[in-house]
């Protein structure tokens, strides 16, 4: 089975130059094996999507609500899918914590991707620091599916990816271990079950994010049995993005 390897570039890097060399020096070294995803600056996608379309796939790391209309500075699900891209990042931690977004919105904007597009959105979840602290990492979990999915059919289930990524995980070089990961993903199964039935225990791809690197790709995928992964910082570093690319 493929493994989904996302990147994240976040706001990353300055010039659309240094994206260029970056996917230069992916090109032809990433092997195939699993689906590598790029999510770059949506700015860099046109011309991202125009000279490197044929080597990867994109996505962007964030979408509105509405299709068009007077929302300055935003973008939407069909305009990205209008461009090429294929995934779309909803619900990132950075987005929540400091854009003030909460799971109400992320529903909406997962309702209108899976209604109105062909976009796979890709949903993320998980505790941070205090509430991994005070054991709520269930509880908050599972608020947060219930809130996201709320409306959202069975049936398009096996369409969305859901990456956990522990906030206290994401860009601190701090990985969850291999316990932590495991429970997390029994804890989605069990959840996901829960508000719908037991038909969708092997219908749902769950992959893990929160300072992935070369050293502890092996552990994600093959000692956790994750479907893929979300990378931030370490997939803006070409020689070890293609490691992680080519487990
Ligand atoms: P990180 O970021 O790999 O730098 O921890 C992951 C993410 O934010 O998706």
């Amino acid at each position: 089975m493929k493994k989904l390897i996302i990147a994240n570039w976040k706001c990353n890097p300055e010039k659309i130059i240094e994206g260029m060399k970056i996917l230069n020096s992916l090109k032809g070294l990433v092997d195939g094996k699993n689906k590598v995803v790029i999510c770059p600056p949506s700015v860099f996608l046109g011309q991202f999507l125009a000279d490197f379309g044929q080597d990867f796939t994109f996505g962007v790391q964030n979408c509105y609500f509405e299709q068009k209309g007077a929302y300055t500075g935003e973008i939407s699900p069909k305009m990205i899918q209008s461009i090429g891209a294929k995934y779309v990042i909803i619900g990132h931690s950075e987005r929540r914590s400091i854009f003030k977004e909460n799971d109400d919105e992320i529903n909406k904007k997962l309702s209108l991707i899976l209604n109105e597009t062909n976009l796979i959105p890709v949903l993320c979840i998980g505790e941070n620091r205090e509430e991994r602290e005070a054991e709520k990492t269930y509880q908050v979990i599972a608020r947060q599916l219930m809130n996201c999915l709320d409306n959202i059919p069975k049936e398009k289930l096996n369409k969305i990816v859901i990456a956990y990524e522990p906030v206290w995980a994401i860009g601190t070089g701090i990985y969850a271990t291999e316990d932590k990961i495991i429970d997390a993903r029994n804890s989605i199964v069990k959840i996901l079950c829960d508000i719908y039935d037991k038909s969708i225990e092997n219908k749902i791809n769950i992959i893990y994010g929160g300072s992935v690197n070369k050293e502890n790709i092996d552990m994600v995928i093959n000692g956790c049995k994750m479907d893929g992964v979300l990378v931030g910082g370490a997939s803006l570093k070409p020689k070890d993005f293609i490691l992680i690319c080519n487990i």
